[in-house]
């Protein structure tokens, strides 16, 4: 891209606005987008377009945007499709900046052509293109309502970006009706040219927005995209909610790394990677957001559950486990801070529980014993109507208690459950910002949701580890692939990588005789592994091109004529290079680790439990490159079967430091390896710990062929 590219504030606050095809009929879109931005009070200059002339709204209308003034920040594109390049052009020929493409009709039919012909004049032109396919934009800093949605977008805090229309449109009336203030809406549609990337750009030093808001259907330049929001999340939160767990993409992936990389999981890892938080609904996004803006985010720990109710109690209990709340449990601390607040029947074990009879008292002298105590972190409180309790007094209650650890800096979220009159407080409460839920489970999720926040604030430590390897030998192996016409690599070459990746394998040899063959097993060493090496033959076993436990000489005499015999009887076409003759590798844990180039995220590496079963088990983790030895080590620890590595039923540990140190060498392949484009070890045999592990299985795949290059 060039430098000569607007600024993207004038997107976000134009100076003046054209909309292009403005109508004279009040039902038609280019009519209430022009009504939305005179009603919503822009401050600018604002120039209907339409041939017809006239006047629309009370403002004169020029005929083409030739005639409007010179200076036109920003144009809402309203015309049909098949009018839409001669009105961007028009536009980007008088200089306009910015241009919303509302017209539908383009990529999401299948119309590609036409929306790259119109983006490229845009671009050459130094005019960029929001959309096409959008309902608009809105941005509190201009007082601009440029969306044809219901109007009275209420100002406030949360910015939004979203791929899609309908939801967008729908969330603005439902924003209003849960209290959400907005600082810009976009809709990005087709994202032609600018993208989220562009987006938060600006939004994350914008002063108004405190929260930025991002529903996502699809990625395109994902790792520019992680760029951004790795240095946005450090000055705001984000929250996604990505919709679609669709393993499109991957049902084409030629390896494990690719087929189990469903594009969902590798969303989910790269967005906590950048510290992205990501909600379930969009409920829970709009929770998230309100409870965010404006809170100083904290790491979270000993965190208090203060309740009348034990069910609600363990409900809540539960919930802390699936958002990763720690729960304070020094038994005695609490029973000293609990014990004045709370009868003798109820519980100072956290969950404190105060019992039924509890009363709006009871719980201001229990939320103060927490408040003034400071091992105790943040609190959850909360109620379940009874009989007894002074149901007049609960919003006051609530309203005074969550003030004082407001200004004490102690996060507090409050849940209530009951008939009509708790209803009442909640939503009263709501409206008044106070930190306050329905369900247990969204109250829990919204301070989890600000404790991984606070911990992604407070681990500072991003560095990129590299290994050292071999580049010119890697590129020099897929080279002379390549020069064969073939897209990946034989199995002696995947070694000869990993050689060069400074990765262990297990002892082997390329024999191409008989006499090679024995003389290798004995260097070696017995028992041994012998198998077919041919370009031809990618499935060994289902040929009978592997021989296992080859005890002495005479076993491998053996093999290696049964392996020619029966390889050539079943693929007589195929061209046979040798037998390969490899140390037979004691057990140990039987992992997984794989890097590849992500089609949206770029480079990406996986970790997991390995063997036959993988696709089965799909107990794996992902992670974006570059990244550290540190977050190699949280990848691995985020699969099932971690413990294992750890050791369990009195086995030692394994030697998870050569696994990480095997994941950064992957990583720094595909990092710096342009012809490589996929690689995957499996089983990446683990040892005790001192004792390493090797690489027994190796898969690479090239970079397409006709494809040339990649970028990276
Ligand atoms: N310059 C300026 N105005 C022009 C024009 C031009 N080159 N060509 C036509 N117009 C005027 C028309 O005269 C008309 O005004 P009028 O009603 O006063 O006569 C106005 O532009 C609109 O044109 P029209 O042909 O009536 O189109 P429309 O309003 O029915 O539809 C779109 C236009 C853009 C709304 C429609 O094509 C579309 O894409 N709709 C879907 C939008 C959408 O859903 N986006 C995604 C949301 S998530």
């Amino acid at each position: 891209m060039s430098d000569d590219r607007p600024d993207i504030r004038y997107l976000f606050e134009p100076r003046s606005i054209a909309v292009v095809g403005a109508s004279h009929s009040q039902e038609k879109i280019g009519h209430k987008i022009l009504q939305n931005i005179v009603n919503g009070g822009y401050r600018g200059k604002i120039y209907p377009i339409n041939p017809k002339g006239g006047e629309i709204l009370g403002l004169p209308v020029c005929r083409t945007i030739a005639d409007a003034a010179r200076e036109i920040d920003l144009v809402c594109t309203c015309v049909p499709a098949k009018f839409a390049f001669d009105a961007v052009r028009a536009a980007a020929d008088s200089g306009a900046k910015f241009n919303l493409v509302i017209t539908s009709g383009f990529s999401e039919v299948g119309n590609v052509e036409e929306e790259k012909r119109l983006t490229a004049y845009a671009r050459r032109h130094g005019m960029r293109i929001l959309g096409p396919n959008i309902f608009g934009m809105f941005s509190a800093a201009a007082s601009l309502d440029a969306t044809f949605g219901p109007g009275g977008i209420r100002p406030g805090n949360v910015a939004i970006i979203t791929q899609s229309g309908a939801l967008g449109l729908a969330m603005i009336g439902k924003t209003a009706v849960e209290n959400v203030g907005i600082s810009a809406m976009v809709s990005v549609g087709n994202k032609a040219d600018i993208d989220e990337a562009d987006l938060i750009t600006y939004l994350m030093a914008d002063e108004i927005t405190q929260t930025i808001l991002m529903y996502i259907e699809g990625v395109r330049n994902g790792d520019r995209l992680l760029d951004v929001l790795a240095t946005a999340t450090r000055s705001k939160p984000i929250i996604v909610i990505k919709s679609g767990r669709s393993k499109r993409g991957a049902v084409a992936a030629a390896s494990h790394t690719g087929s189990l990389a469903g594009s969902d999981d590798v969303f989910d890892a790269v967005m906590r990677q950048c510290g992205v938080l990501r909600a379930e609904s969009v409920k829970e996004a709009f929770n998230l957001c309100k409870f965010m803006s404006g809170t100083k985010a904290v790491r979270g720990g000993n965190t208090v559950i203060i309740t009348n109710g034990g069910g609600i109690g363990v409900l809540a209990t539960d919930a802390c486990e699936k958002y990763k709340v720690k729960l304070y449990d020094d038994l005695e601390v609490l029973r000293e801070t609990f014990d004045p607040a709370t009868p003798d029947f109820g519980s100072t074990k956290n969950p404190i529980d105060l019992t039924g009879q509890a009363t709006s008292a009871d719980y201001t002298l229990a939320l103060n014993a927490a408040l003034s105590n400071e091992q105790i972190g943040a609190v959850i409180a909360l109620y379940c109507e009874t009989a007894v309790f002074d149901a007049d007094n609960l919003s006051q209650m609530i309203e005074e208690n969550s003030a004082k650890y407001h200004a004490a800096g102690k996060p507090i979220v409050f849940s209530v459950f009951g008939g009509a009159g708790t209803e009442r407080s909640l939503a009263a409460l709501t409206k008044r910002r106070i930190p306050i839920f329905g369900d247990v489970y969204e109250t829990v999720a919204c301070l989890g949701g600000m404790f991984t926040y606070g911990r992604h604030l407070a681990d500072q430590t991003h560095a990129v580890d590299e290994a050292e390897i071999d580049v010119t030998a890697v590129a020099r192996v897929a080279g002379e692939a390549r020069a064969e016409g073939r897209g990946f690599l034989l199995a002696h070459e995947g070694q000869e990588l990993m050689r060069a990746a400074g990765i262990p394998l297990p002892q082997s040899h390329l024999a191409r005789n008989l006499d090679e063959a024995v003389r290798f097993a004995e260097e070696i060493g017995f028992p041994v592994v012998m198998k077919v090496v041919s370009r031809d033959i990618l499935h060994k076993s289902d040929v009978g091109g592997v021989a296992l436990d080859l005890e002495n000489p005479e076993e491998v005499v053996d093999a290696y004529q049964a392996i020619l015999g029966s390889c050539r009887a079943r693929m007589p076409q195929a061209r046979i290079r040798g037998i390969e003759v490899a140390e037979m590798v004691p057990a140990g844990v039987e992992l997984i680790v794989g890097a590849r180039r992500d089609g949206a995220f770029g480079p990406i590496v996986m970790f997991g439990m390995g063997g036959i079963y993988v696709e089965v088990l799909k107990d794996v983790s992902f992670r974006a490159v570059p990244l550290d030895r540190a977050e190699v080590l949280e990848m691995m620890r985020e699969i099932r079967a971690y413990p294992l590595l750890l050791g369990v039923r009195g086995e030692e540990r394994k030697d998870i430091e050569s696994v990480v140190d095997a994941v950064i060498r992957l990583a720094t392949i595909i990092r710096r390896c342009p012809g490589i484009s996929d690689i995957e070890v499996n089983p990446l045999v683990a040892y005790e710990q001192g004792l390493g592990s090797k690489a027994v299985d190796v898969r690479v795949l090239l970079t397409d062929l006709d494809g040339g290059e990649t970028d990276a």
